[in-house]
C-alpha cells in the first residue's frame, strides 16, 4: 500500500512538473529578453549591460560611415549587437520583445592596403548607444524613457554612467526617419529576419 502511494506520488509530481514546464514554456516559445536585468535598475537608470555582449551576444549588423571627400575608407565602423532571446523573438513576432537590449559599438577605424583592397578595420572602442525595450511604459516621468525605449549613450572614457540626460533632445530626431519600424534602423540586420 505505502509503495503504492509513493509511486503515485512520484508519478503525480512527475505529471505536474510537465503540465507546469509546459504551461511556462509552451512548444515553439521564445525565451523571455534579459534587458531589465542586464541593463537596468529599478529608478530606471541605464548601465551599459553587464555582460560581454561581443562573445555573448548576437552582431545583427553594422554600418560603414564613410570619410570625408578627399579621403578613403571608412572613418568609424558602428557594430550592433542584441540578445540571442531578441532575434528568436523578432523572427517569430516581427517586433522587439519587452527587454530587448540594443548595443550599437562605435569604433575609429584604421584603414590600409591589404591585399582585398583599400581596407577599414575596427581600432578603438569611442563608446556605446543603448536602447532597451520598454513594452510596459514602465518610466513614463524619467526623460531617458519614451516611445516604447530607454536611450541612453555611453562614452569610452567613463562607461560607468550614461552621458545622455533627455532622450527627445539628444536621440529621438535622427531616430524619426524609422519611427515606422519601431524607431530601429532594421535594414541593416539582415538576421533579424531569417532565412
Ligand atoms: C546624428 C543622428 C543620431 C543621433 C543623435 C542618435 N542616433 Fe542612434 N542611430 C542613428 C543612425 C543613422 C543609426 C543607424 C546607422 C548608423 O549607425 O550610422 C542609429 C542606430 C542606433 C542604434 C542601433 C539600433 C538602430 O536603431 O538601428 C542604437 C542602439 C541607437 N542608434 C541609439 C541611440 C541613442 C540611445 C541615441 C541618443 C543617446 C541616439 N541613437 C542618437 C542616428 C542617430
Amino acid at each position: 500500500m505505502m509503495i503504492s502511494f509513493r509511486n503515485f506520488l512520484v508519478v503525480g509530481t512527475g505529471a505536474l512538473a510537465l503540465a507546469y514546464g509546459l504551461a511556462v514554456v509552451p512548444f515553439g516559445a521564445v525565451k523571455a529578453a534579459d534587458g531589465f536585468d542586464v541593463a537596468v535598475d529599478k529608478s530606471g537608470a541605464i548601465r551599459l549591460p553587464k555582460i560581454d555582449f561581443q562573445k555573448d551576444w548576437v552582431a545583427l549588423g553594422s554600418w560603414a560611415v564613410a570619410a570625408e571627400e578627399g579621403t578613403v575608407g571608412s572613418e568609424g565602423i558602428h557594430v550592433v549587437y542584441s540578445q540571442r532571446e531578441t532575434v528568436a523573438a523578432y523572427r517569430r513576432f516581427g517586433k522587439f520583445p519587452d527587454g530587448a537590449v540594443l548595443v550599437k559599438e562605435l569604433f575609429s577605424t584604421q584603414t590600409e592596403s591589404m591585399t582585398t583592397g583599400t581596407v577599414s578595420r575596427a581600432d578603438k572602442t569611442i563608446g556605446w548607444f543603448v536602447m532597451v525595450k520598454d513594452g510596459k511604459n514602465r518610466f513614463s516621468d524619467h526623460e531617458l524613457w519614451g516611445d516604447g525605449w530607454g536611450w541612453a549613450f555611453f562614452d569610452a572614457k567613463d562607461p560607468s554612467q550614461t552621458k545622455t540626460t533627455d532622450y527627445v533632445e539628444d536621440c529621438k530626431g535622427c531616430h524619426v526617419p524609422v519611427e515606422e519600424t519601431d524607431w530601429v534602423y532594421v535594414d541593416g540586420y539582415p538576421v533579424l529576419k531569417g532565412k
